[in-house]
Protein backbone atom coordinates (compact mmCIF):
# COMPACT_ATOMS: atom_id res chain seq x y z
CA UNK A 1 0.00 0.00 0.00
CA UNK A 2 0.93 3.81 -0.05
CA UNK A 3 0.79 6.36 2.45
CA UNK A 4 -2.50 6.88 3.26
CA UNK A 5 -2.11 10.89 2.41
CA UNK A 6 -1.41 9.06 -1.83
CA UNK A 7 -5.16 7.73 -1.15
CA UNK A 8 -6.55 11.05 0.00
CA UNK A 9 -5.09 12.84 -2.85
CA UNK A 10 -6.31 10.62 -5.48
CA UNK A 11 -10.15 11.65 -4.37
CA UNK A 12 -9.40 15.17 -3.91
CA UNK A 13 -7.38 15.12 -7.55
CA UNK A 14 -10.83 13.79 -9.00
CA UNK A 15 -13.29 16.56 -7.50
CA UNK A 16 -10.95 18.64 -9.05
CA UNK A 17 -11.03 17.58 -12.07
CA UNK A 18 -14.73 16.94 -12.32
CA UNK A 19 -14.78 20.62 -11.62
CA UNK A 20 -12.29 21.28 -14.88
CA UNK A 21 -9.23 21.97 -12.21
CA UNK A 22 -5.99 20.57 -13.04
CA UNK A 23 -5.29 17.57 -10.66
CA UNK A 24 -1.78 18.59 -9.67
CA UNK A 25 -3.51 21.84 -7.51
CA UNK A 26 -5.06 18.93 -5.51
CA UNK A 27 -2.26 18.92 -2.95
CA UNK A 28 -3.01 17.40 0.75
CA UNK A 29 -0.93 17.76 3.83
CA UNK A 30 -1.68 16.96 7.55
CA UNK A 31 -4.28 19.43 8.98
CA UNK A 32 -2.78 22.46 11.20
CA UNK A 33 -5.32 22.72 12.81
CA UNK A 34 -6.69 19.30 14.23
CA UNK A 35 -9.25 20.33 16.45
CA UNK A 36 -10.77 21.18 13.39
CA UNK A 37 -9.93 18.37 10.94
CA UNK A 38 -7.49 15.82 10.24
CA UNK A 39 -6.35 16.81 6.48
CA UNK A 40 -6.55 19.72 4.46
CA UNK A 41 -6.13 20.73 1.20
CA UNK A 42 -5.23 24.09 0.14
CA UNK A 43 -5.31 23.91 -3.55
CA UNK A 44 -8.29 26.10 -4.15
CA UNK A 45 -6.20 28.94 -3.31
CA UNK A 46 -3.75 28.27 -5.47
CA UNK A 47 -5.96 27.15 -8.52
CA UNK A 48 -7.83 30.58 -7.92
CA UNK A 49 -5.32 32.86 -9.49
CA UNK A 50 -4.74 30.24 -12.57
CA UNK A 51 -9.24 29.89 -13.21
CA UNK A 52 -9.79 33.91 -12.05
CA UNK A 53 -12.13 32.15 -9.72
CA UNK A 54 -12.66 33.30 -6.01
CA UNK A 55 -10.73 30.42 -3.97
CA UNK A 56 -13.70 29.96 -1.61
CA UNK A 57 -15.75 29.17 -4.83
CA UNK A 58 -13.54 26.42 -6.15
CA UNK A 59 -13.35 24.78 -2.46
CA UNK A 60 -17.12 25.25 -2.04
CA UNK A 61 -17.45 22.98 -5.06
CA UNK A 62 -15.06 20.45 -4.87
CA UNK A 63 -16.18 19.86 -1.18
CA UNK A 64 -19.69 19.30 -2.24
CA UNK A 65 -17.98 16.65 -4.88
CA UNK A 66 -16.00 14.79 -1.73
CA UNK A 67 -19.18 15.06 0.19
CA UNK A 68 -20.47 11.98 -1.35
CA UNK A 69 -17.36 10.44 -1.25
CA UNK A 70 -17.48 7.20 1.61
CA UNK A 71 -13.77 7.81 2.40
CA UNK A 72 -14.58 11.32 4.24
CA UNK A 73 -16.97 11.46 7.51
CA UNK A 74 -16.80 15.83 7.01
CA UNK A 75 -15.38 17.59 3.99
CA UNK A 76 -15.89 21.61 4.47
CA UNK A 77 -14.76 24.62 2.79
CA UNK A 78 -14.10 27.26 4.84
CA UNK A 79 -12.75 30.99 4.45
CA UNK A 80 -10.91 31.95 2.00
CA UNK A 81 -10.59 28.75 0.37
CA UNK A 82 -9.21 25.53 2.35
CA UNK A 83 -10.86 22.40 2.23
CA UNK A 84 -10.86 20.31 5.56
CA UNK A 85 -10.78 16.88 5.06
CA UNK A 86 -11.84 13.80 8.18
CA UNK A 87 -11.55 10.34 6.98
CA UNK A 88 -14.53 8.31 7.93
CA UNK A 89 -13.93 5.90 11.15
CA UNK A 90 -14.94 3.20 8.69
CA UNK A 91 -12.16 4.27 6.40
CA UNK A 92 -9.18 4.32 9.05
CA UNK A 93 -10.27 1.04 10.30
CA UNK A 94 -10.37 -0.54 6.78
CA UNK A 95 -6.89 0.90 6.65
CA UNK A 96 -5.60 -0.31 9.44
CA UNK A 97 -6.65 -3.66 9.17
CA UNK A 98 -5.16 -4.14 5.77
CA UNK A 99 -1.72 -2.65 7.36
CA UNK A 100 -2.19 -5.49 10.03
CA UNK A 101 -2.40 -8.10 7.64
CA UNK A 102 0.21 -6.98 5.20
CA UNK A 103 4.23 -7.44 5.61
CA UNK A 104 6.01 -4.32 7.11
CA UNK A 105 2.43 -3.11 7.60
CA UNK A 106 1.84 -2.48 3.79
CA UNK A 107 5.24 -0.55 3.69
CA UNK A 108 6.30 -0.93 -0.36
CA UNK A 109 9.97 -1.78 -0.61
CA UNK A 110 11.86 0.12 -3.00
CA UNK A 111 11.42 -1.13 -7.16
CA UNK A 112 14.61 0.46 -7.84
CA UNK A 113 16.90 -1.19 -4.65
CA UNK A 114 20.39 0.85 -4.79
CA UNK A 115 23.63 -1.01 -3.56
CA UNK A 116 24.90 1.52 -0.60
CA UNK A 117 27.63 1.33 1.04
CA UNK A 118 28.08 3.38 4.52
CA UNK A 119 30.93 4.10 6.10
CA UNK A 120 30.76 4.20 10.09
CA UNK A 121 32.12 3.79 13.30
CA UNK A 122 35.66 4.75 12.12
CA UNK A 123 37.47 3.25 15.27
CA UNK A 124 41.11 3.62 15.53
CA UNK A 125 43.32 0.76 16.31
CA UNK A 126 44.75 0.85 19.77
CA UNK A 127 42.72 3.87 20.66
CA UNK A 128 40.17 3.61 22.66
CA UNK A 129 36.86 3.78 21.70
CA UNK A 130 35.58 7.31 23.29
CA UNK A 131 31.84 8.89 23.30
CA UNK A 132 33.05 10.69 19.66
CA UNK A 133 32.94 6.99 18.54
CA UNK A 134 29.51 6.71 19.43
CA UNK A 135 28.01 8.93 17.64
CA UNK A 136 28.83 7.24 14.11
CA UNK A 137 28.44 3.91 15.04
CA UNK A 138 24.30 4.66 16.74
CA UNK A 139 23.31 6.90 14.02
CA UNK A 140 25.20 5.16 11.24
CA UNK A 141 23.51 1.86 12.54
CA UNK A 142 20.18 3.51 12.58
CA UNK A 143 20.90 4.57 8.94
CA UNK A 144 21.29 1.31 7.69
CA UNK A 145 18.67 -0.29 9.28
CA UNK A 146 16.26 1.97 7.90
CA UNK A 147 17.59 2.15 4.37
CA UNK A 148 17.55 -1.84 4.69
CA UNK A 149 13.41 -1.70 5.29
CA UNK A 150 12.89 0.39 2.62
CA UNK A 151 14.50 -2.01 0.37
CA UNK A 152 18.58 -1.17 -0.49
CA UNK A 153 21.14 -3.52 -0.13
CA UNK A 154 23.39 -1.84 2.15
CA UNK A 155 27.14 -2.55 3.46
CA UNK A 156 28.32 -1.20 6.03
CA UNK A 157 32.20 -0.91 6.75
CA UNK A 158 33.78 0.24 10.09
CA UNK A 159 36.91 1.36 8.11
CA UNK A 160 39.52 1.71 10.78
CA UNK A 161 42.42 3.65 11.43
CA UNK A 162 45.19 1.10 11.27
CA UNK A 163 47.51 2.79 9.50
CA UNK A 164 48.98 6.44 10.21
CA UNK A 165 51.56 8.10 13.07
CA UNK A 166 49.20 6.51 15.92
CA UNK A 167 51.22 3.06 14.85
CA UNK A 168 54.77 4.40 14.50
CA UNK A 169 54.13 5.95 18.24
CA UNK A 170 52.98 3.00 19.46
CA UNK A 171 55.58 0.56 18.08
CA UNK A 172 58.36 3.72 19.26
CA UNK A 173 57.04 3.40 22.42
CA UNK A 174 57.19 -0.59 22.96
CA UNK A 175 60.41 -0.54 21.91
CA UNK A 176 61.02 1.53 24.31
CA UNK A 177 59.82 -0.61 26.99
CA UNK A 178 60.52 -3.97 25.96
CA UNK A 179 63.31 -3.57 23.16
CA UNK A 180 64.48 -7.68 24.34
CA UNK A 181 61.15 -8.45 22.19
CA UNK A 182 62.13 -10.38 18.53
CA UNK A 183 60.00 -7.21 16.96
CA UNK A 184 62.93 -5.07 17.72
CA UNK A 185 65.98 -7.28 16.96
CA UNK A 186 68.04 -6.22 13.81
CA UNK A 187 68.56 -9.38 11.38
CA UNK A 188 65.82 -11.68 13.70
CA UNK A 189 65.09 -14.64 11.28
CA UNK A 190 63.39 -16.34 13.38
CA UNK A 191 59.55 -17.06 14.08
CA UNK A 192 57.79 -13.75 16.10
CA UNK A 193 55.19 -15.18 18.79
CA UNK A 194 52.05 -16.84 17.88
CA UNK A 195 50.08 -14.22 20.33
CA UNK A 196 50.88 -10.73 21.79
CA UNK A 197 52.57 -10.50 24.51
CA UNK A 198 50.57 -7.17 25.75
CA UNK A 199 47.22 -6.53 26.72
CA UNK A 200 44.53 -4.15 25.25
CA UNK A 201 44.68 -2.22 28.24
CA UNK A 202 48.68 -1.71 27.84
CA UNK A 203 47.89 -0.60 24.76
CA UNK A 204 45.29 2.02 25.37
CA UNK A 205 47.73 3.49 28.20
CA UNK A 206 50.30 2.93 25.66
CA UNK A 207 49.21 5.62 22.86
CA UNK A 208 48.28 8.65 25.13
CA UNK A 209 51.45 8.69 26.52
CA UNK A 210 53.42 8.31 23.42
CA UNK A 211 51.24 10.62 21.79
CA UNK A 212 51.66 13.25 24.98
CA UNK A 213 55.41 12.22 24.73
CA UNK A 214 56.74 12.97 21.29
CA UNK A 215 55.09 16.31 21.24
CA UNK A 216 57.68 17.27 24.13
CA UNK A 217 60.51 15.16 22.47
CA UNK A 218 61.43 16.00 19.21
CA UNK A 219 63.89 12.68 18.89
CA UNK A 220 61.39 10.33 19.86
CA UNK A 221 58.71 11.84 17.80
CA UNK A 222 61.45 11.28 14.47
CA UNK A 223 61.71 8.14 15.80
CA UNK A 224 58.06 7.20 15.65
CA UNK A 225 57.86 8.42 12.18
CA UNK A 226 60.64 6.27 11.02
CA UNK A 227 58.91 3.44 12.52
CA UNK A 228 55.65 4.30 10.69
CA UNK A 229 57.62 4.98 7.61
CA UNK A 230 59.03 1.41 8.23
CA UNK A 231 56.34 -0.31 8.95
CA UNK A 232 54.38 1.02 4.96
CA UNK A 233 57.59 -0.28 3.59
CA UNK A 234 57.17 -3.71 4.92
CA UNK A 235 59.91 -4.17 8.07
CA UNK A 236 58.96 -7.81 8.90
CA UNK A 237 58.99 -7.42 12.92
CA UNK A 238 57.22 -4.34 12.49
CA UNK A 239 54.53 -5.90 10.55
CA UNK A 240 54.58 -8.93 13.05
CA UNK A 241 53.86 -6.39 15.84
CA UNK A 242 51.45 -4.52 13.59
CA UNK A 243 49.38 -7.94 13.39
CA UNK A 244 49.05 -7.65 16.91
CA UNK A 245 47.83 -5.04 17.95
CA UNK A 246 45.30 -5.29 15.30
CA UNK A 247 44.31 -9.05 16.23
CA UNK A 248 44.02 -7.78 20.39
CA UNK A 249 42.36 -4.36 19.13
CA UNK A 250 39.67 -6.05 16.97
CA UNK A 251 38.44 -8.31 19.45
CA UNK A 252 38.56 -5.83 21.81
CA UNK A 253 36.04 -3.26 19.08
CA UNK A 254 34.36 -5.96 17.97
CA UNK A 255 33.44 -6.81 22.17
CA UNK A 256 32.22 -2.74 22.41
CA UNK A 257 30.34 -2.47 19.51
CA UNK A 258 28.33 -6.08 20.31
CA UNK A 259 27.38 -4.41 23.44
CA UNK A 260 26.00 -1.21 21.81
CA UNK A 261 24.03 -3.87 19.13
CA UNK A 262 25.88 -2.65 16.68
CA UNK A 263 27.58 -4.64 13.36
CA UNK A 264 29.01 -4.32 10.51
CA UNK A 265 29.53 -6.49 7.15
CA UNK A 266 32.80 -5.40 6.68
CA UNK A 267 35.78 -4.96 9.21
CA UNK A 268 38.04 -3.10 6.17
CA UNK A 269 40.93 -1.30 7.07
CA UNK A 270 43.01 2.24 6.44
CA UNK A 271 45.76 -0.35 5.20
CA UNK A 272 43.74 -2.32 3.12
CA UNK A 273 43.66 0.88 0.35
CA UNK A 274 47.04 1.30 0.39
CA UNK A 275 47.53 -1.41 -2.42
CA UNK A 276 45.56 0.85 -4.23
CA UNK A 277 47.86 3.87 -4.05
CA UNK A 278 50.60 3.83 -6.79
CA UNK A 279 48.41 2.98 -9.20
CA UNK A 280 45.89 5.32 -8.55
CA UNK A 281 48.49 8.11 -8.50
CA UNK A 282 49.89 7.40 -11.67
CA UNK A 283 46.65 7.97 -13.12
CA UNK A 284 46.38 11.49 -11.88
CA UNK A 285 49.12 12.55 -13.27
CA UNK A 286 48.77 10.88 -16.09
CA UNK A 287 45.43 12.11 -16.96
CA UNK A 288 46.71 15.89 -15.81
CA UNK A 289 44.51 16.09 -12.57
CA UNK A 290 47.96 16.11 -10.28
CA UNK A 291 50.55 18.28 -9.92
CA UNK A 292 53.10 19.38 -7.96
CA UNK A 293 52.62 22.68 -5.66
CA UNK A 294 55.40 23.54 -2.80
CA UNK A 295 56.37 19.76 -3.45
CA UNK A 296 53.39 18.38 -2.52
CA UNK A 297 51.31 16.63 -5.33
CA UNK A 298 47.90 18.06 -5.51
CA UNK A 299 44.53 18.41 -7.33
CA UNK A 300 42.79 21.40 -7.40
CA UNK A 301 39.02 21.24 -6.41
CA UNK A 302 37.99 24.84 -5.91
CA UNK A 303 34.83 25.64 -8.44
CA UNK A 304 33.38 28.42 -9.78
CA UNK A 305 30.00 28.62 -7.77
CA UNK A 306 32.24 28.17 -4.05
CA UNK A 307 31.24 30.99 -1.54
CA UNK A 308 33.94 30.01 0.68
CA UNK A 309 37.45 28.62 -0.71
CA UNK A 310 37.76 25.15 -1.25
CA UNK A 311 42.06 24.55 -1.10
CA UNK A 312 43.58 21.81 -3.44
CA UNK A 313 43.01 18.45 -2.29
CA UNK A 314 46.74 17.09 -1.04
CA UNK A 315 46.98 13.71 -2.65
CA UNK A 316 51.42 13.08 -1.47
CA UNK A 317 53.29 15.00 0.75
CA UNK A 318 56.63 16.60 -0.53
CA UNK A 319 58.52 13.93 0.92
CA UNK A 320 56.17 10.89 -1.03
CA UNK A 321 54.22 10.29 2.27
CA UNK A 322 50.35 9.51 1.75
CA UNK A 323 47.71 11.14 4.00
CA UNK A 324 44.09 10.40 5.22
CA UNK A 325 43.19 11.88 2.17
CA UNK A 326 44.98 9.40 0.16
CA UNK A 327 43.93 6.30 1.99
CA UNK A 328 40.35 7.79 1.68
CA UNK A 329 40.69 8.15 -2.19
CA UNK A 330 42.40 4.38 -2.52
CA UNK A 331 39.56 3.03 -0.37
CA UNK A 332 36.88 5.03 -3.08
CA UNK A 333 38.56 2.59 -5.86
CA UNK A 334 38.61 -0.36 -3.34
CA UNK A 335 35.02 -0.06 -3.33
CA UNK A 336 34.57 0.54 -6.36
CA UNK A 337 36.44 -2.00 -7.48
CA UNK A 338 34.86 -4.32 -4.99
CA UNK A 339 31.43 -3.73 -4.88
CA UNK A 340 30.22 -1.10 -7.94
CA UNK A 341 27.77 1.11 -5.09
CA UNK A 342 25.44 3.07 -6.43
CA UNK A 343 26.01 5.21 -3.61
CA UNK A 344 28.47 5.77 -0.17
CA UNK A 345 27.62 7.65 2.73
CA UNK A 346 30.18 8.50 5.32
CA UNK A 347 29.19 9.26 8.45
CA UNK A 348 32.04 11.58 10.37
CA UNK A 349 32.40 14.01 12.74
CA UNK A 350 30.63 17.59 10.78
CA UNK A 351 34.46 19.23 11.52
CA UNK A 352 35.46 16.82 8.78
CA UNK A 353 32.87 18.23 6.29
CA UNK A 354 35.82 20.33 3.92
CA UNK A 355 37.51 17.66 4.25
CA UNK A 356 35.09 15.36 2.41
CA UNK A 357 34.03 17.80 0.22
CA UNK A 358 38.00 18.28 -1.53
CA UNK A 359 37.69 14.01 -1.33
CA UNK A 360 34.46 13.87 -3.06
CA UNK A 361 35.15 16.46 -5.63
CA UNK A 362 38.56 14.70 -6.41
CA UNK A 363 37.21 11.50 -6.85
CA UNK A 364 34.15 12.30 -9.19
CA UNK A 365 36.64 14.91 -11.07
CA UNK A 366 39.54 12.19 -11.71
CA UNK A 367 37.03 9.66 -12.33
CA UNK A 368 37.24 7.00 -9.37
CA UNK A 369 33.47 6.85 -9.38
CA UNK A 370 30.52 7.29 -11.93
CA UNK A 371 28.96 10.47 -12.59
CA UNK A 372 26.21 8.90 -11.15
CA UNK A 373 27.98 7.39 -8.22
CA UNK A 374 26.12 9.35 -5.25
CA UNK A 375 29.28 10.31 -2.29
CA UNK A 376 27.29 11.97 0.55
CA UNK A 377 28.81 12.99 3.98
CA UNK A 378 26.47 12.73 6.72
CA UNK A 379 28.20 15.46 9.46
CA UNK A 380 27.14 15.05 13.08
CA UNK A 381 27.53 17.59 15.79
CA UNK A 382 29.31 17.18 19.27
CA UNK A 383 27.99 15.26 21.96
CA UNK A 384 28.27 18.08 25.15
CA UNK A 385 28.34 17.75 28.59
CA UNK A 386 25.99 20.16 30.74
CA UNK A 387 28.70 23.09 30.46
CA UNK A 388 27.92 22.77 26.84
CA UNK A 389 31.16 21.60 26.00
CA UNK A 390 32.29 18.55 24.22
CA UNK A 391 31.97 15.89 27.09
CA UNK A 392 34.51 14.81 29.36
CA UNK A 393 34.96 12.49 32.79
CA UNK A 394 34.48 14.23 35.94
CA UNK A 395 38.19 14.75 36.10
CA UNK A 396 38.22 16.31 32.54
CA UNK A 397 39.68 13.60 30.53
CA UNK A 398 38.20 11.72 27.80
CA UNK A 399 35.34 9.60 29.01
CA UNK A 400 35.76 6.35 27.30
CA UNK A 401 32.44 4.55 25.77
CA UNK A 402 32.55 1.78 28.51
CA UNK A 403 32.46 3.90 31.35
CA UNK A 404 29.86 6.02 29.94
CA UNK A 405 27.98 2.64 28.92
CA UNK A 406 28.45 1.58 32.73
CA UNK A 407 27.00 4.80 33.95
CA UNK A 408 23.91 4.87 32.45
CA UNK A 409 23.61 1.13 32.86
CA UNK A 410 23.94 1.66 36.79
CA UNK A 411 21.39 4.60 36.83
CA UNK A 412 18.52 2.76 35.25
CA UNK A 413 19.27 -0.32 37.06
CA UNK A 414 18.53 1.74 40.71
CA UNK A 415 15.72 3.27 39.22
CA UNK A 416 14.28 -0.66 38.36
CA UNK A 417 15.31 -1.97 41.50
CA UNK A 418 14.15 1.16 43.60
CA UNK A 419 10.08 0.51 42.39
CA UNK A 420 10.13 -3.20 41.73
CA UNK A 421 10.43 -6.50 42.70
CA UNK A 422 12.48 -8.24 40.06
CA UNK A 423 15.50 -10.37 40.99
CA UNK A 424 18.95 -8.76 40.66
CA UNK A 425 20.06 -10.82 37.88
CA UNK A 426 16.99 -10.04 35.48
CA UNK A 427 17.25 -6.26 36.47
CA UNK A 428 20.62 -6.24 35.76
CA UNK A 429 19.61 -7.58 32.40
CA UNK A 430 16.34 -5.08 31.96
CA UNK A 431 18.97 -2.49 32.68
CA UNK A 432 21.44 -3.44 29.67
CA UNK A 433 18.26 -2.91 27.22
CA UNK A 434 16.71 -0.09 29.00
CA UNK A 435 20.19 1.57 29.60
CA UNK A 436 20.80 1.33 25.48
CA UNK A 437 17.61 2.53 24.53
CA UNK A 438 18.08 5.78 26.82
CA UNK A 439 21.62 6.25 25.33
CA UNK A 440 20.84 5.91 21.44
CA UNK A 441 17.60 7.59 22.30
CA UNK A 442 19.07 10.59 23.78
CA UNK A 443 21.59 10.65 20.58
CA UNK A 444 18.46 10.00 17.99
CA UNK A 445 15.91 12.18 18.83
CA UNK A 446 18.00 14.74 17.91
CA UNK A 447 19.22 16.51 14.22
CA UNK A 448 22.48 13.77 13.58
CA UNK A 449 24.06 17.31 12.58
CA UNK A 450 23.08 19.02 15.86
CA UNK A 451 24.77 19.36 19.04
CA UNK A 452 23.12 18.28 22.11
CA UNK A 453 23.95 18.06 25.77
CA UNK A 454 24.21 14.37 27.14
CA UNK A 455 21.74 14.26 30.18
CA UNK A 456 21.74 11.28 32.25
CA UNK A 457 19.14 12.13 34.12
CA UNK A 458 17.16 13.28 32.07
CA UNK A 459 17.66 10.29 29.13
CA UNK A 460 16.89 7.49 31.59
CA UNK A 461 14.17 9.10 33.04
CA UNK A 462 10.50 6.90 32.59
CA UNK A 463 8.76 10.10 31.14
CA UNK A 464 8.84 12.03 28.79
CA UNK A 465 10.83 11.74 25.36
CA UNK A 466 13.05 9.17 26.08
CA UNK A 467 13.93 5.52 25.53
CA UNK A 468 12.96 3.82 28.83
CA UNK A 469 9.34 5.73 28.33
CA UNK A 470 9.07 3.80 25.22
CA UNK A 471 10.43 0.99 26.40
CA UNK A 472 7.67 1.15 29.03
CA UNK A 473 4.73 1.56 26.71
CA UNK A 474 5.67 -1.17 24.55
CA UNK A 475 5.97 -3.25 28.44
CA UNK A 476 3.01 -2.11 29.27
CA UNK A 477 0.95 -3.35 25.75
CA UNK A 478 2.47 -6.58 26.01
CA UNK A 479 1.30 -7.15 30.02
CA UNK A 480 -1.91 -5.91 28.73
CA UNK A 481 -1.81 -8.70 25.93
CA UNK A 482 -0.76 -11.37 27.85
CA UNK A 483 -3.73 -10.52 30.58
CA UNK A 484 -5.86 -10.52 27.86
CA UNK A 485 -4.62 -13.88 26.49
CA UNK A 486 -5.45 -15.58 30.01
CA UNK A 487 -8.79 -14.55 30.01
CA UNK A 488 -9.75 -14.86 26.45
CA UNK A 489 -8.09 -18.70 25.95
CA UNK A 490 -9.01 -19.78 22.02
CA UNK A 491 -7.79 -17.15 20.37
CA UNK A 492 -10.25 -15.67 17.46
CA UNK A 493 -9.36 -14.06 14.07
CA UNK A 494 -9.57 -9.96 15.93
CA UNK A 495 -10.27 -7.09 13.56
CA UNK A 496 -10.48 -3.30 13.91
CA UNK A 497 -13.77 -1.88 14.22
CA UNK A 498 -15.07 1.77 13.86
CA UNK A 499 -13.36 3.56 16.72
CA UNK A 500 -15.40 4.04 19.50
CA UNK A 501 -13.74 7.36 21.19
CA UNK A 502 -11.58 10.47 20.27
CA UNK A 503 -8.22 8.64 22.08
CA UNK A 504 -9.05 5.74 19.85
CA UNK A 505 -9.49 7.95 16.59
CA UNK A 506 -6.25 10.11 17.15
CA UNK A 507 -3.93 6.42 18.17
CA UNK A 508 -5.27 5.28 14.66
CA UNK A 509 -4.15 8.28 12.78
CA UNK A 510 -1.18 7.88 14.19
CA UNK A 511 -0.55 4.60 13.11
CA UNK A 512 -1.54 5.43 9.35
CA UNK A 513 1.27 7.88 9.45
CA UNK A 514 3.60 4.94 9.55
CA UNK A 515 4.39 4.85 5.59
CA UNK A 516 5.32 8.52 5.25
CA UNK A 517 7.24 8.54 7.96
CA UNK A 518 9.65 5.88 6.78
CA UNK A 519 9.78 7.74 3.31
CA UNK A 520 10.59 10.62 5.47
CA UNK A 521 13.26 9.13 7.47
CA UNK A 522 14.46 7.09 4.63
CA UNK A 523 15.09 10.32 2.13
CA UNK A 524 16.57 13.05 4.59
CA UNK A 525 18.69 9.86 6.27
CA UNK A 526 16.83 11.09 9.32
CA UNK A 527 16.68 8.79 12.32
CA UNK A 528 14.95 11.52 14.31
CA UNK A 529 12.06 11.15 12.79
CA UNK A 530 11.38 7.87 13.62
CA UNK A 531 12.37 8.52 17.12
CA UNK A 532 9.50 11.72 16.86
CA UNK A 533 7.06 8.85 15.86
CA UNK A 534 7.81 6.72 18.49
CA UNK A 535 6.85 9.06 20.78
CA UNK A 536 3.95 10.64 19.08
CA UNK A 537 2.74 6.82 18.91
CA UNK A 538 3.76 6.26 22.84
CA UNK A 539 1.43 9.33 23.72
CA UNK A 540 -1.61 8.57 21.43
CA UNK A 541 -1.19 5.10 22.97
CA UNK A 542 -1.00 5.68 26.75
CA UNK A 543 -3.78 8.75 26.16
CA UNK A 544 -6.40 5.77 24.95
CA UNK A 545 -4.74 3.47 27.62
CA UNK A 546 -6.16 5.78 30.25
CA UNK A 547 -9.36 6.64 29.14
CA UNK A 548 -10.44 3.25 28.53
CA UNK A 549 -10.42 -0.06 30.44
CA UNK A 550 -9.75 -2.71 28.18
CA UNK A 551 -9.17 -5.60 30.08
CA UNK A 552 -12.79 -4.64 32.11
CA UNK A 553 -14.57 -4.12 29.05
CA UNK A 554 -17.29 -6.44 28.69
CA UNK A 555 -18.74 -5.53 25.21
CA UNK A 556 -16.89 -8.25 24.16
CA UNK A 557 -16.78 -6.88 19.96
CA UNK A 558 -15.19 -3.39 21.16
CA UNK A 559 -12.80 -5.73 23.63
CA UNK A 560 -11.31 -7.35 20.86
CA UNK A 561 -11.01 -4.67 18.21
CA UNK A 562 -8.76 -3.14 21.11
CA UNK A 563 -6.89 -5.80 21.18
CA UNK A 564 -6.02 -5.53 17.58
CA UNK A 565 -5.42 -2.19 17.85
CA UNK A 566 -3.07 -2.51 20.33
CA UNK A 567 -1.46 -5.00 18.74
CA UNK A 568 -0.55 -3.49 15.67
CA UNK A 569 0.01 -0.35 17.67
CA UNK A 570 3.02 -2.68 19.76
CA UNK A 571 4.32 -4.27 16.71
CA UNK A 572 4.41 -0.60 15.02
CA UNK A 573 6.53 0.27 18.01
CA UNK A 574 9.06 -2.75 17.70
CA UNK A 575 9.24 -1.93 14.24
CA UNK A 576 10.75 1.22 14.72
CA UNK A 577 12.73 0.72 17.80
CA UNK A 578 14.34 -1.72 15.73
CA UNK A 579 15.26 0.80 13.41
CA UNK A 580 17.05 2.40 15.86
CA UNK A 581 19.09 -0.49 17.29
CA UNK A 582 17.39 -0.38 20.01
CA UNK A 583 15.25 -3.85 22.29
CA UNK A 584 12.44 -3.92 24.50
CA UNK A 585 12.25 -6.46 28.19
CA UNK A 586 9.25 -8.16 28.84
CA UNK A 587 9.23 -6.35 32.18
CA UNK A 588 10.78 -3.33 33.65
N1 LIG B 1 39.15 7.15 12.12
C1 LIG B 1 38.61 8.45 11.84
C2 LIG B 1 38.57 9.29 13.13
O1 LIG B 1 38.64 8.76 14.22
C3 LIG B 1 37.24 8.41 11.26
C4 LIG B 1 37.13 7.72 9.93
C5 LIG B 1 35.98 8.22 9.12
N2 LIG B 1 35.86 7.61 7.83
C6 LIG B 1 36.63 7.87 6.78
N3 LIG B 1 36.44 7.22 5.67
N4 LIG B 1 37.53 8.81 6.82
O2 LIG B 1 38.47 10.50 13.01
Amino acid sequence: MKPILTYIQKEVAQAFQAEHIDAEFAMVSHSNRPDLCQYQSNGALAAAKKYKKAPILIAEAVAEQLSKNPMFSMVEAVKPGFINLTLSSSYLAEFLNTMAKEDNFGFEKTKEPKKVIIDYGGPNVAKPLHVGHLRSAIIGESIKRISRFVGDEVIGDVHLGDWGLPMGLIITELKKRKPELPYFQKDYKGEYPEKALFTITELEEIYPYASAYAKEHKEYREEAHTATYLLQHGDRGYLALWHHILDISIADLKQNYENLDVSFELWKKESDAQKYIPAMVEEMKEKGYAYLSEGALVVDVKEETDTKEVPPCMILKSDGATLYNTTDLATIVERMKLFSPNAIVYVVDKRQELYFEQIFRCAKKTGLVNKDTKLTFLGFGTMNGKDGKPFKTRSGGVMRLEHLIHEINEAVYKKIMENRSMSEEEARNVAKLVGLAALKYGDLSNQASKDYVFDIDRFTSFEGETGPYLLYTIVRIKSILAKYKEIEKESKEQKILSAYSQSETDLSLVLVRFHEMILAAYKENAPHKVCQYLYDLSNAFNKFYHENKIIGEEEKEKQSSWIALITLTLQILNCCISLLGIKAPDRM
